[in-house]
């Protein structure tokens, strides 16, 4: 079974970080990649943990707001859904390529082949878990994730969530079970395994 920082806080160094550096160092873009659901708090700690490691912070939704000119919601409703996800490709594809980022993604960045393929020469990837009852209560308030507006948000957030276990698996090098765990908890646990993976000192 894979250990999760849960149990691992104060002690982040274990055998899949010393496996994944020396297979991938060469061939990666120095960058720690937040992936995870909607509400799991990719943006909020990914600040927090760029901060702590000396790197920039972008956030794929901001960026492609801010090229689209528009809401995330307004793309959704005027462009539609799969021009939103070319946008995240052509924009997780110009991250990649850069380095000494945090880089938090929409929760539904996985869906894409195309995207798990970047996300391998990104940098070292980091899924966020949480329960879909945290979820929900994280999200219940907030209006700005359209594929959430529906009669039962809470049954779309278990039947997503189902979905896309697979493709988050696959994406990842390292998961932290977020429920439970203060924010200083999430973010020591998250900084402290990216410092190891990506040899920041
Ligand atoms: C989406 C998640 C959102 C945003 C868009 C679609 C998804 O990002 O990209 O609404 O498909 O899960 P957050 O995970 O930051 O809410």
């Amino acid at each position: 079974m894979r250990k999760t920082v849960s149990e691992n806080v104060g002690h982040p160094i274990f055998p899949r970080y010393a496996e994944r550096i020396v297979n991938t160092s060469d061939q990666r873009s120095r960058n720690l990649i937040l992936i995870g659901f909607m509400g799991t708090g990719k943006t909020t700690i990914g600040k927090k943990v760029a901060k702590s490691l000396g790197f920039r912070f972008v956030d794929t939704d901001h960026l492609i707001s801010k090229r689209a000119g528009k809401s995330i919601p307004k793309i959704f409703e005027q462009d539609g859904e799969e021009a939103f996800r070319q946008m995240e490709t052509d924009i997780l594809r110009e991250c990649a390529s850069k380095s000494n980022q945090v880089i938090s993604t929409g929760g539904g960045i996985v869906t894409r082949e195309e995207n798990r393929e970047i996300l391998k020469t990104a940098g070292y990837v980091i899924w966020l878990k949480a329960s879909p009852e945290t979820i929900y209560e994280r999200v219940r308030r907030n209006r700005n994730r359209p594929l959430l507006q529906t009669e039962n948000p809470q049954e779309t957030i278990r039947e997503m969530l189902e979905d896309r276990n697979d493709s988050y698996g696959s994406a990842n090098d390292f998961e932290v079970k977020t429920d439970g765990l203060s924010l200083e908890e999430t973010c020591f646990g998250v900084s402290e395994s990216a410092r190891v993976a990506l040899g920041v000192s």
